[in-house]
């Protein structure tokens, strides 16, 4: 064989080898869930008290930003029909239901003043129902619903969020925290404060990028830190939980191994999950953020950076907020140095400066963007464990959107192919201890309305009963949570 044929025949071999899936047990005592938040399932927006959320107020005063004017006003009417979504958490055999707390229907002013007590109820009842069923709760208390009254002085880039998050954070830890193991603070605060208040895609709409989605992250952080300290000074030695954040990122592959597209791409992992997680799981915002920022900001006429900073008192009392790294992953992004950043408007896309985009030949799903690729789960947990000193990771949303046929017979092959990535990251090294499903059932999929669907189970949104019927990657999510085991039979 040539030199040439013997390297294609071998790079096909690694090829293939990467393609095929892992047939390694999952280790013992790995968790397997299923997530939903409370805006995306409950409904009952006005019932028993509940107080507006901004994605009523978003919804209802912008119904053409949703696909055919969709709202959750009712959505999958979780509020009334936990039972059955616990029910079908039990058939799919998960070890952990991963959902979030409605701040509104507990305080409906936001402020700890008035406590609803049927929203407080509503949620004891559900998590007496996982526990009766042997299903552990992993609580989210913000999910991107922050009450009305707390946006109309401002919302996230005031500072007095910090301490209203924190009095509703203890609340929380008061009311559930002694059948609560697993907290996460905020699900995707980029989300939160590049979607509601830098571009705007996403409640309250905000568009003041480079500018309020920073200052948003500086408090949301700062909230973080509070109520992770409150946990470990008031509940910890009692109720014995762990508390974390949820961060999402794309991966981002180097679109070459020139060093320039190298960098850019680690780049753009700074911006995305670094500035987020560097501060909590290392310390301070990522450097490459400081300094880009400060010199943007100067060449733009700003007095200083646009990027806030902590003090070093701060720093220290923000590091290591957290006992375990939760992300959520979907895709990736091919990533390559640019030269073409304008300089003039803020802008935090301006302020990473690099070139991402997916190519046309990657897979896709239903929603733009949502491209499947598995492979990049597996890189992004190795680059994890390498930047953020080996945590223990759990993944806490990972799934796609199709058309709602029950048949999904493409949710399962992503599903499996994601899910052996995470097993070969395990065999790397990589101490990751659960995946959870995005989602257990289609749902309020924002912007996208009831047309995004993501769920193992099918809601009939047309009819009253919100009937729920499984899909056929709920049979293949159950059979892999009783065999951890993603093929016919496995090695252990
Ligand atoms: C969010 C979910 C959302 C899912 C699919 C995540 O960004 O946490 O609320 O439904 O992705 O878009």
């Amino acid at each position: 064989m040539s030199l040439r044929g013997f390297i294609f025949c071998c790079l096909l071999a690694i090829s293939t080898a990467q393609d095929e899936t892992n047939n390694k047990l999952f280790p013992e005592g790995f968790m397997f869930g299923a997530a939903t938040s409370s805006y995306q399932i409950e409904g009952a927006w006005d019932e028993d008290g509940k107080g507006e959320n901004i994605w009523d107020r978003y919804t209802h005063s912008h119904p053409e930003l949703v696909v055919n004017n969709d709202t959750g006003d009712v959505a999958c009417d979780s509020y009334h029909k936990y039972k059955e979504d616990v029910a079908m958490l039990k058939e799919l055999g998960v070890d952990f239901y991963r959902f979030s707390l409605s701040w509104s229907r507990i305080l409906p002013t936001g402020f700890v003043n008035k406590v609803n007590l049927p929203g407080v109820t509503y949620y004891k009842n559900l998590i007496k129902e996982l526990k009766d069923n042997g299903i552990e709760p992993l609580i989210t208390m913000y999910h991107w619903d922050l009450p009305q009254p707390l946006q109309d002085i401002g919302g996230w880039p005031s500072e007095f969020i910090i301490e209203a998050f924190a009095e509703y954070a203890r609340l929380c830890f008061e009311l559930f925290g002694d059948d609560v193991k697993y907290w996460l603070t905020f699900n995707e605060p980029k989300q939160t404060c590049l979607g509601g208040y830098g571009q705007g895609y996403s409640a309250p709409g905000i568009t003041l990028s480079g500018l309020a989605d920073y200052v948003c992250t500086h408090h949301l952080i700062k909230a973080h830190a509070r109520a992770w300290h409150i946990y470990d000074q008031e509940f910890r030695a009692t109720q014995q939980g762990l508390v974390s954040i949820t961060i999402d990122t794309m991966w981002h592959e180097p679109a070459s191994d020139s060093e320039e597209d190298v960098v850019a791409a680690e780049t753009a992992l700074q911006f995305e999950f670094g500035w987020y997680a560097n501060p909590i799981y290392n310390s301070d915002y990522p450097e490459i953020m400081k300094t880009r920022i400060a010199e943007r900001s100067l060449a733009e006429g700003f007095n200083k950076s646009r990027l806030p900073s902590f003090t070093d008192e701060e720093i220290a009392y923000i590091s290591g907020t957290f006992d375990f790294m939760a992300v959520n992953m979907y895709t990736s992004m091919l990533t390559a140095a640019t030269d073409e950043v304008p300089v003039g408007e803020p802008s935090y896309t301006y302020d990473i400066g690099v070139n991402s985009y997916q190519p046309d030949e990657w897979e896709s799903s239903s929603i733009l963007y949502f491209k499947i690729t598995p492979w990049g789960i597996r890189k992004l947990l190795n680059w994890l464990k390498e930047t953020y000193n080996d945590p223990a990771i759990i993944i806490t949303e990972n799934g796609t959107p199709d058309d709602g046929s029950l048949d999904d017979v493409k949710r399962v092959r992503v599903y499996r192919d994601y899910l052996s990535n995470v097993r070969s990251a395990i065999e790397d090294g990589v101490n990751v201890f659960g995946y959870t499903a995005w989602s257990l059932m289609d749902n309020f999929e924002w912007l996208q309305g009831y047309a995004g669907k993501f769920g193992l189970y099918h809601v009939d949104f047309d009819s009253i009963n919100r009937t729920r019927t499984p899909k056929t990657s709920a049979a293949y999510y159950k059979k892999v949570t009783k065999t951890r085991c993603l093929v016919d039979t496995c090695e252990e």
